[in-house]
């Protein structure tokens, strides 16, 4: 059995270890967004959300409509968001708290709401 070190001594180990290497460190320079996730930005969280959740599907990539109506820069309070996820109006699917809990949705209020 060879120890891990005399491993990745062998050539094509090596490199592999030095792409995967690599690989870690550029993911983590470019993904300002996953850490600001990580970093507990509201917004950021909201906006990853909102693709994560599906709301993009139908409400658009911006929010601005599409399926659903626009939502962007929201003219309801965020109790009648909440509403609306739990208990939606008519078409829409509803989100029930194990599939997006209160913390969540009121982080897609906040992104919703910073949009113009
Ligand atoms: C399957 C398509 C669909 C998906 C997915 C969807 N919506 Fe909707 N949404 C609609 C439709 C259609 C309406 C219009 C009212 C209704 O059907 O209940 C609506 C209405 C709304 C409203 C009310 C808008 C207003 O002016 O009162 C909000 C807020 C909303 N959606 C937010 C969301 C969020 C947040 C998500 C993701 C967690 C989401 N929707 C996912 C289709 C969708």
């Amino acid at each position: 059995m060879l120890t891990w070190h005399q491993r990745v001594k062998q050539p094509p180990l090596r490199a592999f270890a030095l792409v995967t290497l690599v690989a870690v460190a550029l993911t983590a320079f470019f993904s300002p967004s996953l850490s600001a996730v990580a970093d507990g930005d509201p917004i950021e969280h909201g906006r990853f959300l909102f693709s994560y959740q599906g709301c993009i599907d139908c409400h658009g990539p911006n929010a601005e409509g599409d399926v659903g109506p626009k939502i962007s820069a929201l003219d309801v309070s965020l109790d009648e968001f909440m509403t609306q996820l739990r208990t939606p109006k008519d078409q829409m699917d509803p989100y029930p708290p194990e599939l997006l809990n209160d913390a969540d949705a009121a982080d897609l209020y906040t992104f919703l709401q910073s949009l113009p």
